[in-house]
C-alpha cells in the first residue's frame, strides 16, 4: 500500500514539476518545423508544381503581384514567417542555404554555418545547439529542407543566381532554422 501510495505520489508531482516547466524547446522546435514543412510541401506539390509544372496554366515568380503570378515557396515561408514575427510568438524561423539564390538567405551565425553543414552531411537528421546573440540566450534548431517536388529542382537548377546546377530530388537544398529564446 505503502509503496503504491508513494508512486501516485510521485507521478503527480512529476505532472505537477513538467507543467511548471513548459515544452521542453527541442519538442516546441519540432513541433513547428513539422507545420512549416507540412505547408511548404503542401504548396509547392498542390499548387506550385501542379500548376507551373504539370498543368502549365500559371507560373511562380519572384515578382509574383507584378506578374500576376504565384509566390514562390520560399516567399511564402517568409511571409508566414513575418506575421509570426510581428506576433512576438516567442519564436522566430527562416529558411537558409549554403547555396542561396537569395544572398540575404545565407547562413550568418556560426551556429547556422554548423547546423547546414550537418544537415546536409547526415541526411534525415536534425541538428540542435544553443548560441548567445545579442544578450540573449537561444536555442537553435536546424532541419534539412529537402527537394521534395520536381518544381523545387528545376527551377534551382535553372535559376540565373543560383551558385548549383545539379540538385537532384529528395536532395537536401538547405535548412529552415527555428530559434526559441530562452
Ligand atoms: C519557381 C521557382 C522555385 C521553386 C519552385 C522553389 N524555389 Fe526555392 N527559391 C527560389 C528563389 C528565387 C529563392 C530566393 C527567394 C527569396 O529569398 O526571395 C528560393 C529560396 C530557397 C531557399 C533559401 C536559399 C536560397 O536559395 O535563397 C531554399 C533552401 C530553397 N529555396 C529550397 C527550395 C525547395 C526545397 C523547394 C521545393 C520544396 C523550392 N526551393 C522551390 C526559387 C524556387
Amino acid at each position: 500500500m505503502r509503496i503504491a501510495a508513494c508512486i501516485v505520489a510521485t507521478a503527480a508531482l512529476l505532472a505537477a514539476c513538467s507543467q511548471k516547466q513548459g515544452i521542453a524547446p527541442e519538442r516546441m522546435a519540432d513541433a513547428i518545423f513539422a507545420v512549416i514543412e507540412a505547408d511548404r510541401a503542401s504548396y509547392t506539390n498542390n499548387v506550385v508544381n501542379r500548376l507551373q509544372n504539370e498543368e502549365k496554366v500559371i507560373t511562380a515568380d519572384e515578382h509574383w503581384k507584378d506578374a500576376k503570378a504565384l509566390p514562390l515557396p520560399a516567399q511564402m515561408m517568409r511571409m508566414g514567417a513575418e506575421r509570426v514575427a510581428e506576433k512576438e510568438a516567442g519564436f522566430n524561423y527562416a529558411l537558409l542555404s549554403l547555396w542561396a539564390i537569395n544572398k540575404q538567405n545565407k547562413p550568418r551565425t556560426e551556429l547556422e554555418k554548423q547546423g547546414l553543414q550537418f544537415v546536409i552531411d547526415n541526411p534525415g537528421e536534425n541538428f540542435y545547439g544553443r548560441e548567445t546573440l545579442g544578450d540573449t540566450e537561444y536555442f537553435t534548431a536546424i532541419y534539412p529542407d529537402v527537394a521534395v517536388s520536381p518544381a523545387c529542382v528545376s527551377c534551382h537548377n535553372e535559376h540565373i543566381d543560383s551558385p548549383r546546377t545539379d540538385f537532384e530530388l529528395g536532395e537536401t537544398m538547405g535548412g529552415v532554422v527555428v530559434r526559441i529564446p530562452l
